[in-house]
């Protein structure tokens, strides 16, 4: 590994042990990869998780005296007061909320707890280099923003931000961004739904960088969102192009960089329904408890967009809704959050749905979600929705019953 004198400094311990603990985590992971060097990071988002783990890692680099020298914005925890009220996490769930906010706040990091920074606070530009961790969040930035980050563990992502520098190989390097698969789709595809389910077909595509054809001009950051988060959910994907979105596509051509595809596959309607169904347990004809909605959060359209499909009905079952601090300001200032409220749906800020402190309480319960992710994450700690469109949620809500 070539470093320059100031890094070489940091590794040595002349900025103090924390810096020096994550210049060697980030010096080792770069010649894991076959790096050369590292290169300054201008931006940084860490999946904070809120879990043991994590914390500890965390704590471990404050301990030892380390400060971000690049703010990271962070990954939802759980809105503490929240849940704490309505009594619904327990004395050592809320103690490890709180210890981890104030690592993360003693560290420097700028305590956003959203999943889609990439929409408000952190959104990196063309060509710049960042250092993202969250699935959802780096494939968004890589193939919707152009800019270029690893796909970062919570664990490297928050060593780049510490140090400003993040080992040069994989998706930094514009020769592995290039499209090495041609996905020619022969489906239906127009809602973020029907996005989900295009990217849960990712076993299908068999890895590389996928390049879509054959999808309707003008899909909305809603769809782009779905599809990259759930990519990562059946695969792994840091970066995928379509024409039109990807600023390196200007045609399939320069996608594939002029290149022919190692491997074209076809997507039809018959392999959505069958994502869909091996995302969805089972569940015909009874009582519905739950919907969860927001995995990733919500944006300020998918916010109105329910509000108009519940059309002042109040749901039977409740209705999560996890979103950022930023679109439940705006959704309070605007009167949204009381209608929904209402409307028997509740708001949540700063909370992913991978908390079993905060929603273990739905084990055993009857649910449905649109987003395939969710459905992942809850399973691991016993909560099993279904999955299926916004609307049959809503619908299903609006009954208090799955389908016959
Ligand atoms: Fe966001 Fe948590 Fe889902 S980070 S994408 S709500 S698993």
């Amino acid at each position: 590994m070539n470093l320059t004198s100031y890094q070489q400094e940091l590794l040595d311990g002349a900025h103090g042990k924390g810096k020096a603990m994550a210049m060697r985590i980030q010096t080792v992971v770069g010649e894991a990869f076959g790096a050369r060097e590292l290169v300054p990071v201008t931006r940084a988002h860490v999946a904070l998780s809120a879990q043991e783990a994590d914390t500890w890692f965390a704590s471990k680099l404050l301990d030892a005296g380390a400060v971000c020298a690049v703010s990271p914005t962070v990954n939802p925890g759980y809105d503490l007061s929240f849940f704490t009220a309505r009594g619904l996490v327990d004395e050592v769930g809320s103690a490890l909320m709180r210890r981890t906010h104030e690592v993360y706040r003693a560290l420097g990091a700028t305590l956003t707890y959203s999943c889609t920074p990439y929409l408000f606070e952190n959104i990196p530009r063309y060509g710049e280099i960042a250092a993202f961790s969250e699935t959802s969040a780096t494939v968004y930035v890589n193939s919707v923003l152009g800019a270029r980050t690893h796909r970062e563990s919570s664990a490297s992502a928050l060593c780049a931000a510490v140090t400003g520098f993040t080992p040069l190989y994989g998706m930094l390097l514009p020769q592995n961004r290039r499209a090495t698969v041609l996905v020619d789709v022969r489906a239906r595809v127009e809602t973020p739904f029907d996005y989900a389910l295009l990217g849960l077909t990712a076993p299908k595509l068999g890895g590389g960088v996928p390049v879509f054809t054959g999808l309707a001009p003008h899909m909305t950051t809603e769809s782009l969102i779905t599809l990259g988060t759930q990519l990562n959910v059946a695969g792994v994907c840091d970066l995928y192009h379509i024409v039109g979105v990807t600023p390196d596509a200007r045609d399939v051509c320069d996608a594939l960089g002029g290149a022919a595809p190692e491997r074209t596959v076809t997507v039809t309607d018959e392999d959505l329904e069958a994502a869909r169904r091996a995302w969805s347990p089972h569940r015909k004809d009874e009582p519905l408890e739950f919907v969860m909605l927001g995995c990733p959060h919500y944006t300020w359209r998918q916010v109105c967009e329910l509000s108009a499909l519940l059309e002042g009905r109040r749901a039977k079952a409740a209705v999560w809704v996890l979103t950022s601090s930023a679109v439940l300001e705006l959704a309070t200032r605007t009167g949204l959050t009381a209608r929904l409220t209402e409307l028997g749906c509740t708001l949540v800020a700063g909370t992913c749905v991978d908390e079993a402190a905060c929603w273990s309480h739905l084990r055993g319960a009857s649910g449905v979600t649109d987003s395939p992710k969710c459905a992942y994450y809850m399973r691991s700690f016993g909560v099993e929705p279904t999955v299926h469109d916004t609307k049959t949620c809503v619908r299903w809500a609006l009954e208090g019953r799955t389908d016959a």
